[in-house]
């Protein structure tokens, strides 16, 4: 696909579909990472002279025009951290669109209201993405975190305009491939989350790709107890011990050593600070009927942490326990610190992405020193189950 570097940007309009759909709090952004995400691409086009007008939806209002998931309160933070003023117009096509973009001068930017205010984006209605298009002169994905959407805005504006990856798209794009698409070896994924059933496709793949994989957080229950372990009143999957045995046949068979705890931290309530123990898993004792899994244990994080400092690549995704209540967030704060530190000295290449990951990275301060942390949720997780993301897909096509 062809980037910024490609474009002749001087006094064109740049239609660029950003990924705004940001936390909020009480009216105001409440964590600005997206926002920053998407400074370098808003510098480089401001530099080369283009008009920047920003395409972006924010949450689900299902094309009707909800107030309270307006953009409008982007407008600020986002002006402070260009460094200069960010208009805004209140709908993203028509005349109100059409007169906002035709005030703009070379390095001026705009935001147009949510794109989803309009039913035509979801459906990918052609004839809505010509009224985004008629607003621009060539089109910039940034949002790579939108990217599983096939929307008007992420993927049929790139077949209505000249079309480019934005700097985050790229670096997203560049940062992954480098953890799965073509990574050094050995290369350890850490895939952790509730629930086996929502990341099935994801550890399929994963499996026959990677050397090692360790699996935490409550879907490890499940695996434990497709083995036969006693897990007592831990979160768990029955209907999903079949699956979760034919992915543990299909790791044996393409060499991938899966890690599975083999002890954890158990207790009776989940709260801060509440009684635990440590015991072994066992299909005999262990845990008791009356306690629940919410942490792998010492000897579980001792081997993963082993096989980390042999790899070259680690990919994550997902928790390996409640890291949210203490003391149950110390495996994925001791795994987040180590696997920085390896980053930090360049020995190893460490992708992390998902909503819940890096909000548990940022808990360890762990994400500064990791060697990407993606912008993404669920198009993180697409692309780790290996689909072709539909808004990445119209990018390459041109
Ligand atoms: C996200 O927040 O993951 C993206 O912006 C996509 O949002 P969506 O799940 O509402 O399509």
């Amino acid at each position: 696909f062809r980037t910024l570097d490609d474009a002749d940007l001087q006094g064109r309009r740049a239609l660029v579909r950003v990924d705004f759909n940001v936390p909020m709090q009480d009216g105001r952004v409440s964590d600005d990472t997206r926002l920053r995400a998407a400074l370098p691409t808003i510098d480089k086009l401001r530099k080369g002279g283009a008009k920047v007008v920003l395409l972006a939806h924010f949450d689900r209002p299902k094309g009707k025009r909800v107030p309270e998931m307006s953009l409008k309160p982007v407008v600020e933070p986002l002006a402070k951290l260009v460094g200069a003023p960010v208009a805004f117009a209140d709908d993203c096509v028509g005349g109100d669109a059409a007169k906002a973009v035709a005030a703009l001068k070379d390095g001026d930017v705009l935001l147009l209201e949510n794109v989803r205010f309009h039913a035509g984006e979801e459906k990918n209605d052609p004839e809505f993405a010509r009224a985004l298009a008629a607003n621009g002169d060539l089109y910039v994905n940034d949002a790579f975190s939108a990217a599983h959407r096939a929307h008007a805005s992420t993927e049929g504006l790139a077949r209505l305009l000249p079309a480019y990856a934005g700097e985050q798209m790229r670096r997203e794009l560049e940062a992954l491939d480098a953890a799965l698409g073509n990574p050094q070896r050995p290369v350890l994924g850490i895939v952790g989350g509730a629930k086996v059933s929502t990341k099935l496709d994801l550890l399929n793949n994963l499996v026959g790709k990677l050397d090692y994989l360790a699996i935490g957080g409550g879907m490890a229950n499940t695996f434990r107890y497709a083995q036969g372990f006693e897990i007592g009143g831990s979160l768990c999957e029955k209907e999903m011990a079949d699956t979760a045995r034919e992915i543990i046949a299909k790791a044996q068979a393409g060499g991938c050593k899966l890690i599975l705890p083999s002890d954890a931290v158990v207790a009776k309530d989940l709260a801060p600070g509440v009684p635990t123990r440590t015991v072994q898993l066992a299909k005999d004792g262990g845990v008791a009927a009356d306690e629940k899994i919410f942490d792998v244990g010492p000897d579980t994080l001792a081997e993963l942490l082993k096989a980390m400092a042999e790899c070259r690549t680690l990919i994550w995704n997902g928790p390996l326990g409640v890291f949210e209540v203490q003391p149950f967030d110390k495996a994925t704060v001791e795994a987040a610190r180590q696997a920085a530190s390896l980053a930090k000295a360049g020995k190893l290449v460490a992708v992390a992405g998902g909503g819940d990951t890096v909000a548990a990275l940022n808990a360890a301060h762990a994400a500064g020193d990791f060697t990407f942390v993606s912008t993404a949720g669920g198009a993180f997780l697409e692309w780790m189950e290996g689909k072709e993301l539909p808004g990445v897909a119209a990018l390459a096509q041109k």
